[in-house]
């Protein structure tokens, strides 16, 4: 007769940190008034090219710091929106660094906290970018380390990176509960083998079968209770 498989013991959950902790489009909400009708599509322009860059160096082996890469975007996607203003582009940018983190982050981490889980972030984004989110989040005493692929030079969804989290925590990537706003960073990180979680906040169609091999969380608020 098969023996029952022996429950899972996770060490630490692991979050993603841009669209996952922190809310992306909240820098260019700060300063929607002086984009008007271009605010939303500059914001997703900004994001859509600042990931694809990020993927697109990975994959022939170059490398550019993730702030590099938000600022060049930010020019981007303004330039394709016809707005020249060289002081609200500094504004933008300047309200990056300091995201707001999502209302549901840190009552999550401390649940986790409280449980003896390690937490952390797993990052594409620059270590400075990263800390000073984090302290502009609140999140900085409620996380056990901020990792960042800037010592890799590469960027997720390369499996080095992943590996940076069982490294930090001593484990095998089942013992890691992998979080993410991310589609295709969760496709990464269930590739890898770590056990995944996707936050799909505003219920998007399902992308890389995460149907299937994910669990789907429509907040961060559901994780403590799906981990239980
Ligand atoms: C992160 C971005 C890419 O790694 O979402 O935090």
């Amino acid at each position: 007769m098969p023996h029952p498989s022996p429950p899972l013991r996770l060490r630490a959950a692991v979050f993603d940190a841009y669209g996952t902790l922190l809310d992306v489009h909240a820098a260019v909400a700060r300063h929607a008034a002086r984009l008007g009708e271009a605010a939303a599509p500059v914001s997703a322009l900004w994001r859509s090219k600042q990931l694809e860059w990020s993927w697109m160096l990975s994959a022939t082996g170059a490398y550019e710091p993730f702030w590099s890469l938000t600022d060049r975007a930010l020019g981007h996607a303004l330039a394709v929106h016809g707005i020249a203003d060289t002081g609200l582009r500094a504004d933008l940018l300047a309200a990056y660094r300091e995201l707001d983190a999502y209302p549901d982050a840190a009552p999550m981490l401390a649940a986790l906290r409280g449980r003896g889980l390690g937490t952390a972030i797993l990052s594409n984004g620059s270590p400075e970018m990263l800390q000073a989110a984090v302290e502009a989040g609140g999140l900085a005493l409620l996380l056990d380390d901020v990792l960042s692929v800037d010592p890799l030079r590469c960027f997720k969804p390369d499996r080095r990176v992943y590996a940076l989290a069982t490294a930090r925590f001593a484990c095998q990537p089942h013992e890691i509960a992998f979080v993410s706003s991310n589609a295709w960073d969760a496709y990464g990180a269930m590739r890898f083998g770590f056990r995944t979680f996707w936050v799909n906040r505003v219920g998007a169609p399902v992308e890389y079968w995460l149907d299937e091999t994910a669990t789907i969380l429509r907040g961060l608020d559901a994780l403590p209770a799906a981990l239980a």
